[in-house]
């Protein structure tokens, strides 16, 4: 007998990078084309999707014990479907019906297309069957067939289908053949693999169509983009000017850049293209060499210290932000303080701080001990993030005084939560805090009607703090009908 009685609600949980945000948003559209609404509680929806990451520990400890708290759930709404998607889907695989039987579904990240299907299947037996669509190992088989069981999924979306209307992410790049040795990503998202540009344009231009002024390009070492088409090929500097000049865009972001990629002609198009914004997403890692050749990541402090200098005398204020390790095996207190020293030296905009967690199939797991322990790794993080934090006020505090254009993406964190706390009274408030992102990507807060959402609006700065910046709408742009931009003084 085919159960027919769900109700088509969807919820979903995304954890991980904006990779995994993206896909949450595509599957989300796919299954509202299938006449799912979403919910904002598992208690209410009948089908349950987490859209997981296995980058540290942490992130699947979690997954797994929200999992452990719907055990009962499909025994008292047994048309409750359970799925797990993404990276750990990839990396664990039948462990996770191990861990929870409960689960009906793990799909991972090649296989994202397959979930509307896969979802009927499971509700089409009386009898639940789990299904399970997974690409395969990086270990087991020609590059070309590991490749190919990875596909990208980039359906085209509908506007009404993305979080934002005007700010949308565009994968450029699946996959990673880096193999630094800490990290699963090669694991879980496959081979490095290039979109075609004419596909991404096409994207871009649809999106725009759509109201999009910002786009983000992404992939996992997003600079390493190359793809050849009709006999020539792309980098990404060819990229950025090939949808440069799309109508409609004011913004292009790129997330993440490896360094030893960070080519010249990438940083000159940075530089020549005034959409693109000066901002730069180019971890270090770590300030040791002997702890980033343990890693593996291809290049000295000395050689980051060339490419930090290369992008200061190319382009003249652009932010870059790192991500760091602190706590990897046999991570010494001196090698520690080299990489302290580099947080001074080279002044990130911010920088995402991590403590080692070791994963089972890297090299890292295979080849040495984590011999840190985890009180020294917490000491070590706190460190680096009260270094960095200061740097990043010293820094701000430049600004106060001078003006930024941001994008206005809508109200700031904490207008969020005082409405969520006191919801306004029937209309729309004049005025309230805002948020939005500078050229350099800074985040800037200031109050301001919120039919400012998704227009630009130029800042003056006149306080700060290690996060964000503080000031007043000085100009901004009003639209009429769609296209006359009027800049007025407010
Ligand atoms: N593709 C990006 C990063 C992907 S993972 C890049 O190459 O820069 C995001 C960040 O998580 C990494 O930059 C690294 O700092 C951190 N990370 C990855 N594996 C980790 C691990 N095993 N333990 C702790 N942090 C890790
Ligand atoms: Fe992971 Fe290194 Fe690839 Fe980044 S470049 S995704 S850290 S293997
Ligand atoms: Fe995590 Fe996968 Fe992104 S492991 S960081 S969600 S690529």
């Amino acid at each position: 007998m085919t159960d027919t009685s769900h109700n088509h609600r969807l919820y979903i949980e995304t954890v991980g990078c904006q990779m995994n945000m993206l896909d949450s948003e595509l599957v989300v559209a796919a299954l509202r084309q299938e006449g799912y609404e979403l919910t904002d509680s598992p208690k209410k929806a009948d089908t349950i999707l987490f859209n997981t990451c296995s980058v540290r520990e942490h992130a699947e400890h979690k997954i797994y014990s929200a999992l452990g708290r719907l055990k009962y759930v499909r025994r008292r709404r047994p048309q409750t479907v359970i799925g797990v998607i993404g990276c750990m889907a990839q990396k664990d695989q039948d462990l996770i019906f191990r861990r929870a039987p409960h689960v009906d579904l793990v799909v991972g990240t090649g296989q994202l297309a397959e979930i509307p299907r896969l979802i009927r299947e499971v509700r089409a037996r009386p009898q639940r069957q789990p299904q399970k669509a997974v690409s395969l190992d990086r270990t087991s088989g020609s590059v070309t067939r590991i490749a190919d069981s990875f596909r990208s999924y980039d359906p085209l979306r509908d506007p009404d289908m993305r979080p934002t209307p005007f700010q949308a992410f565009v994968r450029i790049m699946i996959g990673c053949d880096k193999f630094c040795t800490y990290c699963v990503v090669p694991t879980t998202r496959g081979p490095e693999q290039s979109r075609p540009p004419s596909q991404i344009a096409q994207e871009v231009r649809l999106l725009a169509e759509q109201g999009v002024r910002e786009i983000t390009l992404l992939g996992q070492t997003v600079n390493s983009y190359r793809h050849t088409e009709n006999g020539r090929l792309y980098r990404l500097s060819d990229l950025l000017a090939m949808i440069h000049d799309t109508d409609g865009i004011d913004r292009i972001r790129f997330v993440t850049s490896y360094p030893r990629d960070m080519s010249d002609d990438l940083l000159q198009a940075v530089r020549d293209l005034p959409k693109v914004m000066r901002y730069l997403h180019v971890p270090l890692q770590h300030g040791c060499n002997d702890v980033l050749k343990r890693m593996k990541r291809g290049y000295t402090v000395e050689q980051y210290r060339d490419m930090m200098h290369r992008i200061r005398d190319l382009i003249p204020h652009c932010s870059v932000s790192s991500d760091f390790i602190v706590g990897f095996c046999g991570e010494t207190e001196q090698a520690h303080e080299k990489s302290m020293d580099a947080v001074r030296e080279f002044r990130f905009k911010n920088s995402f701080i991590f403590k080692y967690s070791a994963r089972s199939g890297t090299r890292a797991d295979e080849l040495f001990e984590d011999d840190v322990d985890d009180r020294t790794k917490r000491r070590r993080n706190v460190e680096m993030l009260e270094l960095q934090n200061q740097i990043s006020e010293e820094d701000n505090a430049e600004f106060i005084g001078r003006r930024v254009q941001v994008l206005v993406e809508g109200p700031s964190k904490s207008a969020e939560k005082a409405a969520r706390r006191q919801p306004p009274p029937t209309g729309r408030p004049l005025s309230v805090q805002l948020m939005g992102r500078s050229e350099c990507d800074r985040i800037v807060v200031f109050d301001g009607n919120p039919r400012l959402v998704g227009s630009t609006a130029e800042i003056e700065v006149s306080d700060c703090t290690g996060t964000t910046l503080i000031g007043s709408i000085v100009t901004r742009e009003v639209r009429h009908g769609s296209s006359e931009l009027l800049p007025i003084l407010s």
